[in-house]
């Protein structure tokens, strides 16, 4: 029942440490955060302490009315001083693996790894330094703080991206960098240049802003060339909006040939790439990213999402210079600016090399999926990489598309049809991606990829009564 490590501070001549009463209930605060005194717990006695730590009863007594005070602990009378049940409020969210029922496939997540503890952490390193806080609190300049941007743009550049703190700004994560760049560098009626299947958050984007979107063909090595140029003499396109690295959702990724050559295509025609490099930092190696090769070519957009936790919303924008100032202005109209108390989190995640950890994590277990994949669907037509958060599945001819998405919904499993991901207009091909990094578990994944492999093997015409 003895209260552990209460290392008292007393005062001294040079040194005014905090009245004894507050450091007890400091540390008893410490404790039942830390979960060494759990609800329940049962406290010594007034004196017990007292005797313990070489202070007065009356130290104790007020040091445990002022935990009573932070609803930390309650006397009960007669029975004595116990730790309050620590229920998570009703507002907090909870979600436990065994609530999923069905296996989704839907959603390209990073797999489920534990964040809290570093989380946890970050913000008590935070907390620990309260004039950066109230700084954070005020507004700032819509690139975001200079120091966060150095944190953030030097850890990518640890990994050969060539992002400038100067030239970036912070963004509430992808999806809110390419509504900046819709908003910002196009009217609307104009064109912009998509790959034949491409991300679906683009394309409702496009259609909110009312900008038209045209299709341009792909191979392994996504966007085609040939295809590019016919598509610029054709539309006069403002830009081009791809995904270079583990395209989304075919996973291709362009070899550093093929990146020079549609840049080259881009310069001839004045067409702005826009580099969507969401899943950039996920394989272990890559071709060097478009921004690299041509700065003022390239709006590069990237985030943490993929790679460290969705839930941040943090991503960052790269434009050309020229373009600079219209961003700026952008990104003042739409938010002001990124929360710093956002953008300072995520540096000390980064500066602890939390982030570092949590991305190799994600490789190791993105590398056990896929190697699931391979054993169960290594049959069928499928195109992934062992970096890759999706597949990428062919059905075979006996299956229609909108039947097989039916038919693996009613056994559990859900999957996102090529339908979605094909811009209006365009040839939807005969496929499907399989988002693997979403299930919880890997026997959930499992269970999922075995019933998605029985389906294939099966001609629903050959199911039909005769
Ligand atoms: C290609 C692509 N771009 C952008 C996004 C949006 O990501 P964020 O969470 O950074 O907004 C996604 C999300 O799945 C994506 O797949």
């Amino acid at each position: 029942m003895t209260i552990m490590n209460i290392v008292l501070t007393p005062s001294t001549e040079d040194h005014k440490a905090e009245p004894l009463y507050r450091q007890i209930a400091d540390a008893i605060e410490h404790q039942i955060a830390s979960g060494e005194l759990p609800g329940g717990h049962k406290l010594p006695t007034h004196r017990a302490l007292a005797d313990q730590l070489k202070v007065t009863v009356g130290t104790v007594t007020r040091a445990y009315a002022e935990a009573e005070r932070r609803e930390l602990v309650e006397a009960r009378v007669g029975a004595g001083t116990f730790v309050c049940q620590q229920d998570a409020p009703s507002w907090i969210y909870s979600y436990s693996a065994q609530e999923e029922e069905a296996c989704n496939l839907g959603h390209n997540i990073p797999p489920c790894i534990d964040r809290a503890g570093m989380l946890k952490q970050a913000m008590e390193n935070l907390s620990r330094h309260p004039e950066q806080l109230n700084q954070m609190m005020l507004y700032h300049d819509p690139q975001g703080l200079d120091a966060h941007r150095n944190v953030v743009a030097r850890w990518l550049q640890a990994k050969s991206l060539n992002i400038d703190p100067e030239r970036m700004h912070f963004t509430s994560g992808g999806q809110h960098a390419a509504q900046l760049i819709l908003s910002a560098f196009c009217r609307q009626g104009d064109t912009v240049l998509v790959e034949q299947v491409t991300y679906p958050g683009f394309l409702s984007l496009a259609r909110q802003q009312q900008v038209n979107v045209k299709p341009v063909a792909l191979d392994h090595e996504g966007i085609i060339p040939a295809s590019l140029e016919a598509a610029c003499r054709q539309h006069q396109p403002r830009m081009l909006y791809c995904t270079p690295t583990l395209q989304n959702p075919t996973t291709a990724t362009m070899s550093e040939q093929r990146r020079r050559d549609i840049l080259a295509i881009c310069r001839q025609y004045q067409l702005l790439l826009v580099e969507d490099d969401v899943n950039g930092l996920l394989p272990q190696q890559r071709p060097a990213p478009m921004v690299n090769l041509d700065p003022e070519q390239v709006i590069h957009i990237g985030g943490l999402s993929k790679c460290l936790a969705p839930g941040l919303r943090l991503g960052y924008i790269q434009v050309p210079l020229n373009l600079q100032q219209r961003l700026n202005t952008a990104l003042h109209n739409h938010s002001l600016m990124i929360s710093p108390l956002l953008t300072g989190l995520a540096c000390e995640l980064i500066h602890k090399g939390d982030a570092d950890r949590v991305l190799q994590d994600i490789h190791h277990d993105i590398n056990q999926r896929q190697q699931l994949v391979e054993q169960y669907l290594g049959d069928f037509a499928i195109q992934h990489t062992q970096d890759s958060f999706h597949v990428w599945l062919t059905l075979p001819d006996y299956w229609r598309l909108s039947d097989f998405v039916s038919a693996a919904e009613q056994q559990g499993v859900i999957i996102k049809s090529a339908e979605m991901f094909t811009p209006p207009g365009g040839t939807i091909p005969p496929a499907v991606r399989l988002a693997i990094s979403a299930p919880v578990t890997h026997s959930k994944l499992e269970q999922g990829l075995l019933i998605l492999a029985e389906l294939l093997k099966k001609d629903p015409m050959n199911d039909f009564p005769l």
